[in-house]
């Protein structure tokens, strides 16, 4: 049975809360989930008024793609348990008049807000006495590099423990990602499969049509490799390489993350450069409309900026079942279609028997994180007909999941990410030294790039990245398996 907990959104007023929070948590209501004495404190600085402010939540539920459907009884329901919050989530003063509002039940504290005042907020908590039964949510970024994870972690665990922190990685909460598990460890299909012996080359690709304008500063300061990489990207590689875990268990799974992080070979000014490519988009069509060059965005500070909005890395596990098996990473932005998939490789059968086979691709396992969320294997053929020569054909078994549970719907991230806050599991949530070891393996990159004055390379808005992406799968004898093409 879930427990009631009081919800406080520091931060309250802010796009994050309005965009996928309140809409999360009005999902979770019309499902039943919220138990009944929860509240749901927005805690701001007082930019709206009341009226605006339940306003502002209401308009981003019914905005929102995920929204079941805003039924007058449910918005009162959940409304009803809703709550603005005028005050400094940095003052312990304002913290203690909100705590006198709250019951005995448990807190969770989600720290919506800028990093800057994570550690004042920490300290407010810890001074108004709202640190038992609290479990603390943070947003990423975490830092910028290992030793800043370090240290703004270490504001929190001054304070809270380990099982009290639930660092969000949004991407861990798609329904597809968690299907990998089920994937990887339900079917005997898979499993005896799943190492250098079979698959040939992995390929993540997170790419997006939007660019970096409206928050440019920000990215700016972060680029594709800490803004995608260090955190998306890393976490798919490690669910689809680590070894099984002892037991569904928070701490077992993110032990054998830990594990596969680890193993990653670690590239650095030697490498940097055969195994990256760092790229920025320049002016092109994106979303059929002309889109501006990076560093012409609107909201653009520097014209002379370097940050990359693409990067591509070739990444390796130095392990027995990995060894020379490439994992190739990439992502952008002002990419030709949004779309983010994992796509194993199988490498082709030894003997061919049958003319023609060798010709076509060998077995490949996508799984789609979106648009069109499932899994497609692709399997060869034959064509059906009575021709003296055996026709033979790559077919996809697609299992699209708006087509295989029809009767289900997929949350979104963010509601499966509160919901497993509000029941206190973890598995979701990475924990301290995972991300010290994603961040420790960045850095290298990072170095890299700094030592050899790694230029980021021009790409049309609009285009795949830069060409030497593309080039630097062709010197495996690869290429990339962009959507909907290369079936
Ligand atoms: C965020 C990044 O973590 O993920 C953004 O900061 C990016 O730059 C976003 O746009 C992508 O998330 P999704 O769920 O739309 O793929």
């Amino acid at each position: 049975m879930i427990k009631p907990c009081n919800i406080l959104i520091i931060g309250g007023e802010g796009d994050l809360a309005f965009r996928k929070l309140y809409p999360a948590l009005f999902n979770l209501e019309c499902q039943g989930l919220l138990p009944e004495g929860t509240t749901i404190y927005g805690i701001g600085r007082g930019r709206f008024t009341e009226e605006e402010f339940f306003k502002n939540v209401k308009t981003w539920i019914e905005k929102s793609e995920y929204t079941i459907e805003v039924k007058s009884d449910m918005w009162e329901l959940f409304s009803a348990r809703v709550k603005q919050f005028v005050g400094d989530a940095t003052s312990p003063e304002s913290l203690l008049t909100l705590k006198s509002e709250l019951n005995d039940n448990d807190n969770v504290v989600y720290l919506s807000t800028p990093p800057n005042i994570f550690s004042k907020v920490c300290k407010a908590l810890d001074d108004a006495k709202l640190v038992e039964n609290t479990r603390i949510v943070v947003e990423k970024p975490l830092g910028d590099s290992k030793a800043s994870f370090e240290e703004i972690n270490q504001h929190f665990q001054a304070i809270f423990n380990e099982d009290q922190i639930y660092r969000i990685d949004h991407y861990l909460g798609k329904e597809t990602v968690q299907n990998l598990l089920a994937l990887r460890f339900a079917n005997s299909l898979f499993e005896p499969l799943w190492s250098r012996h079979y698959i040939d080359h992995v390929q993540i690709t997170a790419a997006e049509t939007v660019g970096a304008g409206g928050r440019w500063a920000f990215y700016d300061k972060a680029g594709a490799l800490r803004d995608m990489v260090q955190n998306h990207l890393l976490q798919l590689l490690c669910l689809v390489s680590m070894e099984p875990p002892a037991k569904n268990d928070s701490n077992d799974v993110r032990d054998e993350k830990l594990k596969a992080l680890r193993c990653l070979k670690p590239i650095t000014a030697e490498n940097v450069e055969a195994l990256t490519i760092r790229g920025q988009y320049e002016q092109g069509v994106a979303d059929d409309k002309v889109a501006a060059a990076y560093i012409n965005e609107e909201d653009a500070q520097d014209s002379e900026s370097n940050t990359e909005t693409f990067v591509a890395v070739k990444a390796e596990i130095e392990n027995s079942r990995w060894h020379g098996v490439p994992f190739y990473l990439r992502t952008g932005k002002r990419m030709p279609i949004r779309y983010s998939e994992i796509t194993i490789q199988f490498k082709p059968i030894a003997h061919q028997v049958l003319a023609g086979s060798a010709s076509l691709p060998a077995n490949r396992l996508t799984i789609r994180l979106q648009p069109n969320e499932g899994v497609e294997l692709r399997l060869i053929n034959k064509v059906p007909g009575l021709s003296e020569e055996t026709e033979l054909q790559s077919v996809g078994l697609d299992l699209s999941f708006d087509k295989a549970f029809k009767d289900h719907r997929s949350p979104s991230a963010y509601e499966r990410m509160l919901l497993d806050v509000i029941r206190a599991d973890q598995t979701l949530f990475m924990r301290a030294d995972e991300l010290g070891a994603a961040w420790g393996w960045v850095d290298g990159i990072i170095e890299g790039w700094e030592a050899n004055s790694q230029p980021a390379l021009k790409y049309n808005a609009g285009s795949w990245g830069p060409v030497e992406s593309t080039v630097m799968l062709s010197r495996d004898g690869r290429q990339w398996f962009d959507y909907g093409r290369n079936s």
